[in-house]
């Protein structure tokens, strides 16, 4: 099974003022360890043997039918919140050089990768997240996947390795930011740790 213990990578007032400690508790603690616990009972309820969990967002149709959908919510909700919170810095940082060089390739400038990204997330109505993802060319793509999907999913719209996400559940943001959603994304191109992203596009296959 999988472990639960999934630490933050900085104290839970480490992302103020993006967002608070109070919405990083509820949000860690709570949600995403729930994700974790009711993805752990599914899998034990058919003694299905924990595999990567990558593995496992590709290969859900080797997951019995029976919890499939549990597994494609809960495995989902658990590695997106994975990369959310491992992608977050306590600060603002700057852009490496190889992973700015590609985004000013693939979008012209910072500024309209920026603008689209959260255009994108402006215009999605409901729950769900938005990515930065490589897509099955290495090309780099945004988009938006219902609920806890992703696009190693294999049922995803979207097909290709994330490297960059934002949390468009009301649970992230609600409890500081009320409706003003516009103020929660501009945020949190703050606290981007790009560093991390970088290596995450540049140890993609
Ligand atoms: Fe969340």
């Amino acid at each position: 099974m999988y472990d639960l213990l999934h630490n933050l990578p900085y104290r839970y007032d480490g992302l103020e003022p993006f967002v608070d400690a109070q919405t990083v508790k509820l949000h860690h603690d709570a949600h995403h360890l729930g994700y974790i616990k009711k993805l752990n009972a599914a899998l034990e309820s058919v003694q299905y043997t924990a595999i990567p969990l990558s593995d496992l967002l590709r290969n859900l149709r080797e997951v019995p039918a029976s919890i499939r959908q549990v597994v494609r919510d809960n495995a989902g909700g658990f590695y997106n919140h994975n990369l959310y919170w491992e992608e977050l810095a306590t600060g603002e940082q700057g852009m490496p050089e190889k992973l700015g060089k590609a985004l000013n390739g693939r979008f012209g400038n910072f500024e309209n990768f920026k603008n689209e990204f959260i255009a994108r997330s402006m215009s999605w109505v409901g729950s769900g997240w938005t990515w930065l993802y490589l897509d099955t060319q290495k090309n780099l793509q945004i988009g938006v996947t219902l609920n806890h999907d992703n696009p190693l999913m294999e049922y995803c719209p979207l097909q290709g390795t994330p490297i960059l996400t934002l949390d468009l559940w009301e649970h992230a943001y609600y409890l500081q930011y009320k409706n003003d959603k516009k103020t929660y994304f501009d945020a949190f191109f703050q606290h981007i740790s790009w560093t991390y992203v970088e290596q995450l596009y540049l140890q993609t296959p």
